[in-house]
């Protein structure tokens, strides 16, 4: 039996904009980027699905990483100096350059999205938007291993992105 693999085409719902002009020097995760506000705005015909959005403090953005040329399968993190596989990192390289992060709702006026804790280069064009409900990803009671991330902790909030993967 032969399987055959479709590609997948996504169009951007919206565009996030953010202050963050250059890849080198930016935040690395939302953790490292309190504060910093950011605006969405969503494609019109689009609007209507923002309905009862706003009773939700954070959400989670799925957007194109569109400045993205090429993967490796093995990175240097940006919080290490060992190379890892790709799969075990949040590295923006990858096969399919896709990027999530929950940010802070601050408020919806028609088709825009004022968000805050923004991780997200300007012009980022945006895939999806999701509700942040911790209980659904709860992993309660389970113990956690957070692999080569264990001792890395502390890092992520004060670290910078670098010029490793932009090309
Ligand atoms: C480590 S990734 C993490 C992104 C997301 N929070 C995640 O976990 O998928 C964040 C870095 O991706 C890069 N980046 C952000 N927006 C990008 C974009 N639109 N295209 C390419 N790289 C981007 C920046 O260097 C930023 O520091």
């Amino acid at each position: 039996m032969v399987l055959t693999m479709n590609s997948v085409e996504y169009n951007p719902i919206g565009t996030i904009y953010s202050p963050h002009k250059e890849l080198h020097g930016m935040p690395i995760q939302p953790v490292g980027a309190k504060g910093v506000k950011g605006l969405i705005e969503l494609n019109n015909e689009f609007e209507k699905g923002l309905k009862d959005l706003d009773g939700f403090s954070h959400i989670i953005l799925i957007y194109d990483l569109h400045l993205c040329n090429g993967h490796k399968l093995t990175v240097k993190p940006f919080l290490d100096k060992v190379e890892r596989g790709i799969f075990a990192t949040r590295a923006p390289k990858r096969p399919n350059p896709i990027g999530i992060s929950v940010v802070r709702l601050e408020k919806i006026e028609g088709n825009k999205l004022y968000i805050s804790n923004v991780d997200i280069h300007d012009g980022t064009p945006l895939l999806d938007i999701k509700p942040y409900i911790p209980d659904f990803d709860a992993t309660e009671g389970e113990k956690l291993k957070l692999g080569w991330y264990a001792d890395k902790h502390h890092h992520a909030k004060e670290k910078k992105s670098d010029k490793r993967f932009v090309d």
